[in-house]
């Protein structure tokens, strides 16, 4: 993997089953052959090294996303858009009232340039963070090895749609991937074009449920078409979420097969507010102030629709604008 590190990584520490141990200003991580331990000035924490890995990857392939990245309960990143803050237990209530919470903010570069190298690291040769449970091999074991080519997968962002001329190719035509052993039903034929005389080079469709039918990945929304800040970023589920996403904006989820549970919280303190359970057809509207976490019994599609302007958690933290996108 080529990193582009403008900032010097600390890794300095004790080496443990052949992983490196990083730093982020007082935060130390470490892993070994099960588990990551985070230490920070007032506490430490353990997690479980594959779902450490399938968090940390999403954390850095969506570069930080919008709003709140929970790895679990405890530790996560907030994205300010430039700046990224590492936090432990800010977003937990126990945490909050035991005095026991910290959290500090690096420039994007910086976290960004050691979140690589930790992956790097600690992403053992047959682990594909990106896979599902049962389309990978284990995380555990002393170091052995390296998957660059998983862990640094090109994502999907088009800039006006998948398929329009200049834009992402069609990932299924292009490297050919087979059709994912849930969606073996799914029809692959392309949409009819019959555009007027003059207008054959401006007219652009695809079967979105037979690109989706050949993901490789879970859990990882690709932007197939963008209207101004309207992304469409459809994704293939299957297991759980490795993250509880808190937002900073509504998004929409429309259901495009098969069904999805999601477990919804009060973003900052972690209180338990809902279960949605989606079904094909279903949409919802995620609340600016939540957390979320999904869970796909089996692999399912799901489009999340992303409003991308760079205002909006400003509006909505001042309240100038609501948390719900209606007041019903
Ligand atoms: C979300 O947090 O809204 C989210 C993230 C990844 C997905 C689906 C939804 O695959
Ligand atoms: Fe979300």
């Amino acid at each position: 993997m080529t990193i582009a590190a403008p900032v010097k990584v600390d890794s300095t520490g004790p080496n443990t089953d052949g992983y490196r141990s990083f730093r982020l200003g007082e935060f130390k991580f470490r892993r070994d052959e099960y588990f990551v331990y985070v230490e920070w000035p007032t506490g430490k924490h353990v997690m479980s090294a594959d779902s450490f890995l399938k968090a940390l990857q999403r954390d850095v392939a969506w570069q930080f996303f919008y709003g709140i990245v929970n790895f679990d309960g405890v530790v996560g990143t907030v994205n300010h858009y430039g700046t990224v803050d590492l936090f432990a237990g800010r977003y937990n209530d126990v945490y909050r009232k035991a005095e026991l919470d910290h959290l500090e903010n690096f420039s994007t570069p910086m976290i960004k340039a050691t979140f690589d190298e930790m992956l790097d690291d600690w992403t053992n040769a047959g682990f594909d963070p990106f896979a599902s449970p049962t389309e990978t091999g284990s995380a555990f074991g002393i170091k052995h090895g390296d998957n660059r080519a998983a862990i640094t997968r090109h994502r999907v962002t088009a800039s006006r749609m998948v398929s329009v001329p200049g834009d992402e190719p069609l990932r299924n035509d292009e490297n050919g991937h087979p059709v994912n052993r849930h969606f073996l039903d799914v029809a692959q034929d392309e949409p009819e074009k019959h555009p007027e005389p003059g207008f054959d080079g401006e007219i652009s469709s695809f079967n979105l449920y037979a690109y989706l039918s050949r993901s490789q990945v879970t859990w990882n929304p690709s932007v197939v078409s963008v209207c101004g800040d309207s992304l469409y970023c459809p994704t293939t589920e299957e297991y759980i979420l490795p993250i509880i996403h808190g937002n900073d904006r509504v998004e929409w989820f429309i259901q495009l097969s098969d069904e999805l549970i999601w477990q919804v919280e009060d973003r900052d303190s972690g209180a338990a507010l809902a279960k949605v359970t989606m079904r094909s057809g279903d949409v919802a509207a995620m609340p600016a102030d939540i957390r979320h976490q999904g869970y796909a019994p089996k692999r399912a599609m799901l489009l999340v629709w992303e409003n991308a302007d760079p205002a909006l958690p400003a509006l909505i933290s001042s309240g100038q604008l609501p948390s719900v996108p209606v007041e019903i």
